[in-house]
């Protein structure tokens, strides 16, 4: 036994468990406005943000100790106060790097351990929909600030000869949609096209058509229960996947059913969690929390489901590669990538 080497690993547990604690302490300040009420970055007391918030002043103190120890906010003479690049980050959901949706996910996986240990211990299957809803809103608040940076500007963009279609008035499939963040933005931005939103589980997609009407764009984006291999209509211009195809037990079946459901020309947009090919290259932090959420979340899931391939929330480029070459598509490439996110293409 090397002493100082465990004395590093005990270092990295406590990291470890603090951060986890962390966590649930950014989920308390993002759902009690704490955050929000420091965002405008003036120093204030304990005292005064409870009074702000209307919670109470002891507790209040004893979270904002926590959120200076950990850095999250900054301590000087009794006030606290919320640096500017941490209310993007923990305040402002709009911005496109709002995180504080990650916590409640992160939550999922706390409040779902009894069913992961029962999956575990039996066949591997845990359906999406037998979460905790926390993982179902936490997912939408988690990726929408992504998808409203990147989407539009950048990612369809990236798509060979896609965005002048859906200027021009196309039809696009989100499939796996959930809560319709990826199908709104798109709606939002290219008004002459129809989109349509597919997922197989029904609270989801009841809370979809709620966030197209709430944005207005309950004429052009139409939602329907659906698995990625019975959705109907066909003749797509775009058949979108944004993290999801890897939660599917038959991705290689989800992927032939979009190039049935494309038109001639028509692409897939793959959009899945940033991945190197070997285990080794995803030894990284990214990797980490990916593999996480994969081991309670994307997995269970697949194996909930026929054929059971269980690709995992880190499966690479090559291995989704080989899904659509098995698939029949001949063309797939890289089209872009963030530090989250691999962004695929894939046509005929
Ligand atoms: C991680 S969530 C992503 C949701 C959404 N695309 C987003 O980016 O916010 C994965 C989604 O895939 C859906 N899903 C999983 N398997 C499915 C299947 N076989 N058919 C349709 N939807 C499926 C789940 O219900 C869930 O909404």
């Amino acid at each position: 036994m090397d002493e100082s080497k465990l004395n590093d690993f005990m270092g990295k547990l406590v990291t470890d468990m603090g951060g986890a604690a962390l966590m649930a302490n950014v989920l308390v300040g993002a759902e009690l406005g704490l955050y929000r009420a420091m965002a405008d970055g003036t120093p204030t007391t304990s005292e005064a943000l409870a009074a702000k918030a209307g919670c109470n002043p002891r507790l209040i103190r004893e979270w904002l100790n926590n959120q200076a120890a950990a850095g999250y906010v900054e301590v000087d003479d009794g006030k606290f106060r919320l640096p500017e690049e941490q209310a993007m980050a923990l305040a402002d959901e709009d911005s496109p790097v709002y995180v504080a949706g990650g916590a409640s996910v992160l939550a999922s996986l706390f409040l779902d351990k009894d069913k992961v240990i029962a999956a575990m211990r039996g066949n591997g299957a845990l359906s999406w929909g037998e979460h905790h809803h926390c993982l179902f809103s936490g997912t939408e608040r988690f990726f929408r600030p992504g998808y409203r940076a990147h989407l539009v500007a950048e990612w369809l963009p990236a798509l060979d000869g896609v965005v002048p279609k859906l200027e021009a008035g196309g039809k696009v499939a989100d499939v796996g949609c959930g809560h319709g963040a990826s199908t709104v933005i798109m709606a939002e931005a290219f008004p002459a096209s129809r989109f349509f939103g597919f997922d197989f589980h029904a609270p989801s997609i009841a809370t979809a058509r709620t966030r197209a009407a709430e944005r207005g764009v309950g004429d052009r984006a139409n939602f329907e229960v659906a698995s990625a291999k019975d959705y109907g209509n066909g003749g797509y211009d775009l058949i979108c996947f944004f993290d999801c195809l890897h939660d599917m037990g038959d991705p290689v079946g989800a992927a032939r059913h979009a190039l049935q459901s494309l038109a001639p020309d028509g692409t897939v947009l793959l959009v899945e969690p940033f991945a190197h090919d070997r285990l080794e290259e995803n030894m990284n932090p990214v990797g980490r929390l990916f593999y996480a959420a994969s081991t309670f979340i994307c997995t269970p899931n697949s194996l909930s489901q026929e054929v059971g391939l269980g690709l995992g929330a880190q499966a690479g480029e090559a291995r989704l590669r080989a899904v659509f070459a098995e698939a029949g598509f001949s063309r797939f490439r890289r089209a872009t990538e963030t530090p989250f996110n691999l962004i695929l293409e894939a046509r005929r």
